[in-house]
């Protein structure tokens, strides 16, 4: 959640951060705003609103100076107004920061702050930290971030100028900071996608570092300041697997990309070890679902207990995990808040950590004892997840086997998935039917019911239809009072145990009027009589259908939201990168 970018090098500044803002306006679309210094003097430009649409009235790309900040606001405190947004200067105008993450303790430091006459001029955590490093300046500015740095409680990654220097201080303690290097030319940013049409060399900054980034140099240190080594790592992906290539939205785009994504998920390999006394999962919103999906596939496949939990719930709960026990995160980003700190409570009660993580060098992904990265065929750009989706199920299904003591195959995969794919332009014909419903119930059992949690995730997130997911089975214990006309039901119904159970329900919704949408299997004629439209998918094994769904699933969504017109791949109200609780 927002993103920041520093610059510093010999070419005009203001053009490169615009760019590498809109790469990072995933993480945050509230409002946007760059600093550059040009002769010991701050340039300061920001608005609310999208990067284009401020980009249109102040023109960041007019920017003079050699270095300088850029910042994309998702909002915690303050409504997303000019006032709030980023970067903040200090009284004398001679530092200017931007920041990522949340200053839990600022009341308490605004109000030291105010008695020492500070007047501030917005509603934010975050600009206390340019006039509390402006009070205990006394020349050298990496000195005076240091001295603040003991002060504050809660999560950050911050930049900071000052007009004398031509440098970057950079902190960062739980949010994501990267340093990208380059000839002659050193960057700052929240992720990789800012700068890697810059330069593929990056550091990954570690929590509790000060970065100290020159034109020629970088230097890291501790928060105590020792000075720390680090590798410089190559980044595996490209400027273009980054852009839309010619697609109206990243999530269209990422969607085709997952025979690919099938293809190279599948050479993944687990090496844990196989005995465990419990397996616990923990993820956030869709990666969740994913990993729900694994504890039916581990529990069926391995026969070996598994409990699930959300990273929010499980973080403040005392959870029955200690020494012996296998506690298994799934994060795309790897940085979701509440995840890692369900890592670090799992260590600290001595289970043992195993990441299936999506960005390299995340914090969680450093954090774990164990990471296996998925392979998504470069990054995952929208909001809503898709490839990263399916490549987290996938991942369930080799963990399962491995534990079993075997591997993970399914004979023609990716062009399933193709195939799937293909039925694009037919899945967004029947989505014309459903585009104005303004509820949708999705229904599934056992293994399919976490498909149908994530289809009414998408369907919530990028279109804006309140949908809820059930178990097939659940229906006539209270949801079922809400089918009628209006209430549409998608149903996922594939050819495996549970089919007649689900032909079942949705015989029952049929008798109260409601539309139904099938998910079935290629043939299925029964369905096919009782469904008002329906999706079919190649016929395989029971135990996959679930690899096959999300496909449909996330088209569905997509062209729902495409007809209603909605930012697909900037959902109003979400970030992709969830860095706050
Ligand atoms: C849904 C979606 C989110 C994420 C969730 C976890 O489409 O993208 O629900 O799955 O915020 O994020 P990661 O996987 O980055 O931990």
């Amino acid at each position: 959640m927002c993103g920041i970018l520093g610059y510093v090098g010999s070419k005009q500044a203001g053009p490169i951060i615009l760019k590498g803002l809109r790469q990072l306006e995933y993480r945050g679309y509230d409002s946007v705003g760059i600093a550059t210094i040009d002769h010991g003097r701050i340039e300061l430009r920001k608005d609310a609103g999208r990067v284009d649409a401020v980009e249109k009235k102040l023109h960041f790309g007019d920017m003079i100076g050699v270095y300088g900040i850029g910042h994309t606001r998702w909002a915690t405190h303050g409504p997303p107004v000019q006032k709030n947004a980023h970067p903040f200067v200090d009284e004398s105008g001679k530092f200017v920061l931007i920041h990522n993450g949340i200053i839990e303790n600022y009341l308490e430091l605004k109000e030291v702050l105010r008695a020492q006459g500070v007047a501030f001029s917005s509603d934010t955590d975050s600009e206390v930290l340019v006039h509390l490093i402006a009070k205990v300046y006394r020349g050298d500015l990496l000195k005076a971030v240091f001295s603040i740095l003991p002060r504050l409680q809660g999560a950050y990654a911050l930049c900071v100028l000052h007009t004398d220097s031509r440098e970057i201080i950079c902190a960062r303690n739980g949010s994501p900071l990267i340093v990208g290097v380059g000839n002659g030319e050193n960057f700052v940013a929240s992720d990789v996608s800012a700068l890697v049409e810059h330069t593929r060399r990056v550091i990954y900054v570690r929590d509790f570092e000060v970065v100290r980034v020159g034109e020629h140099e970088v230097t890291c240190f501790t928060f105590e300041g020792k000075p720390v080594a680090h590798e410089v790592k190559e980044v595996s992906w490209n400027i273009e697997q980054a852009q839309k290539q010619g697609h109206k939205h990243f999530m269209f785009k990422e969607i085709l990309e997952q025979d690919k994504v099938v293809e190279e998920s599948l050479k993944v390999v687990f090496s844990c070890a196989r005995s465990w006394n419990r397996i616990h999962i923990v993820a956030c919103g869709g990666a969740s679902y994913a990993g729900l999906l694994g504890k039916y596939i581990i529990e069926e496949v391995a026969r070996i207990p598994v409990s699930f939990e959300v990273g929010s719930e499980f973080r403040y709960r005392k959870p029955l995990i200690g020494k012996g026990d296998l506690v298994v995160v799934i994060s795309q980003s790897g940085e979701t808040a509440d995840t890692l700190a369900a890592v670090r409570l799992a260590k600290e009660c001595g289970a043992h950590t195993l990441g299936i993580i999506n960005v390299v060098g995340s914090t969680m992904a450093r954090e774990v004892d164990e990471v296996v990265y998925t392979r998504t065929n470069g990054p995952e750009i929208s909001v809503a997840s898709t490839k990263a989706f399916l490549a987290q199920c996938i991942a369930m299904y080799q963990l399962a086997y491995h534990l079993k003591g075997g591997v993970f195959e399914f004979a023609g995969f990716g062009g399933y998935i193709k195939s799937l794919i293909e039925l694009s332009e037919s899945i967004k014909l029947v989505a014309q039917r459903y585009a104005l419903y303004p509820n949708f119930i999705f229904i599934g059992r056992n293994r399919n019911f976490p498909l149908a949690l994530e289809g009414a995730l998408k369907l919530k997130e990028i279109a804006y239809i309140h949908a809820e997911a059930y178990q097939g089975g659940e229906l006539k214990h209270g949801p079922l009072a809400l089918v009628c006309e209006e209430m549409p039901t998608f149903a996922i119904c594939p050819q495996d145990e549970f089919h007649d159970k689900m032909l079942s329900n949705i015989q029952e919704v049929k008798a109260r009027r409601g539309r139904v949408v099938a998910l079935g299997t290629a043939g299925d004629t029964k369905l096919a009589g009782l469904a008002d439209d329906i999706f079919y998918l190649p016929a395989v094994d029971a135990l996959l259908y679930p690899l096959l769904e999300s496909v449909v699933l996330h088209l569905f969504a997509y062209h729902i939201a495409d007809m209603r017109e909605c930012d697909i791949d900037k959902p109003r109200n979400l970030a992709k990168s969830v860095t706050v609780e």
